[in-house]
């Protein structure tokens, strides 16, 4: 392990295998130095266990990053499942939560890919360092999203003045990618600032309804990328900019809600060589952990939480100003300034 290519000294990374339940399963802490390693839980079939053990390692990482450039008083980890053939067993998820309990607060879980309300729910039954519960939320569905789509318009408006220098998203042009629960909440935000839309999502009815309501123009899940726009929004998949679709885009800024979008380092150089401005993922898209971890940290209050949110729009104008000064790209200046706030 100390010599995968993934491991970035890794405080603990805890191999679980629950003999009465059949669970195995991965939790990574990254890192504690700002407070309990936060970050989803999993639930996926790997190709391999070692497939498993590189997302634990790379999310973990990724977590740290994130929560150090919003601000929380939080550190880095993930927990992954690795999906048996027969589907999700209930034994399994109590046995997790247990070993999450064991961990005594060092790593809070929360949902990710895999997992349901009612997986969480089930964890949170046994231990309670769980974030985004509803019912601890005080919301209906304790969703991280809303926030999420919050901070990316936040975000978007930071890269309009540092892209187009616009004062504002009136008459910009955005083309979103996914319009999910965060793209489609992000959709509706920013045609109420009165940005023009193109929309697209895998499911064209749901384009399309959205489009209809806000008077939008709809392209193909295809083309979304290489649609003449100011700013395309990722809100859908991660590792969409790479080499095939950065020749393509005809835009001058990317900023949306997607992990990951850089499939590789390279493709952030790509980027840059073509002048177009890019909104580190791990920053734009932090709204919806500032949102569950502010409940379990016990501050819910909505303003608390929406001025941590507003931040990411100063957080983003401060790294394109750092990136335009140092010569260096935003998610370069970026993550440098988040190991710094980790100690590394
Ligand atoms: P979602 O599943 O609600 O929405 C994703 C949408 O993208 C769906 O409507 C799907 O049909 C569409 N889609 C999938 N592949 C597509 C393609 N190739 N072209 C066009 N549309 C496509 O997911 P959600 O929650 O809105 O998340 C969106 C992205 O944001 C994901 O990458 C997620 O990891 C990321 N994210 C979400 C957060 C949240 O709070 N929900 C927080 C941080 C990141």
């Amino acid at each position: 392990m100390f010599d995968h290519p993934q491991f970035d000294a890794h405080e603990s990374v805890t191999h679980l295998h629950d003999r009465a339940s059949g669970l195995n399963a991965i939790i990574a802490v990254h890192s504690t130095h700002r407070g309990p390693a936060a970050g989803g839980c999993r639930h996926w079939r790997y190709a391999t266990p070692d497939a498993a053990l590189a997302d634990a390692l790379r999310l973990s990482r990724g977590m740290s990053l994130k929560n150090a450039m919003a601000g929380l008083p939080m550190g880095g980890g993930k927990a992954v499942i690795l999906a048996p053939a027969g589907g999700k067993q209930d034994g399994q998820i109590a046995a997790l939560g247990r070993a999450i309990d064991a961990m005594g607060g060092r790593y809070v879980t929360a949902e990710d890919v895999g997992m349901t309300p009612a997986d969480m729910a089930a964890l949170g039954r046994q231990t309670p360092h769980v974030a985004g519960l509803p019912a601890a939320s005080g919301d209906a569905t304790g969703s991280p999203s809303p926030a999420t789509a919050d901070g990316v318009l936040a975000g978007l408006r930071a890269v309009a003045a540092a892209a187009l220098g616009r004062d504002g998203l009136s008459g910009v042009h955005v083309a979103l990618q996914g319009v999910g629960a965060v793209g489609g909440r992000l959709a509706r935000l920013l045609h109420a600032e009165g940005a023009r839309l193109t929309l697209a999502d895998l499911d064209p009815a749901r384009a399309d309804t959205l489009a209809h309501e806000l008077g939008a123009a709809t392209a193909g899940a295809e083309e979304i990328l290489a649609v003449p726009a100011d700013i395309v929004a990722p809100n859908a998949l991660g590792a969409v900019l790479n080499a095939r679709t950065i020749p393509a885009l005809r835009c001058a800024a990317v900023a949306g809600a997607a992990n990951n979008q850089l499939e590789t380092p390279a493709d952030g150089e790509r980027l840059a060589r073509r002048g177009i401005l890019y909104a580190p993922d791990f920053i734009i898209n932090a709204g919806g952990i500032i949102h569950v971890t502010a409940r379990y940290l016990g501050d819910a209050a909505p303003e608390h939480i929406q001025s941590q949110v507003a931040a990411i729009g100063r957080r983003l104008t401060h790294v394109f100003e750092a990136a335009r000064d140092e010569r260096r790209r935003p998610e370069q200046v970026a993550e440098a300034m988040a190991l710094r706030l980790i100690g590394r």
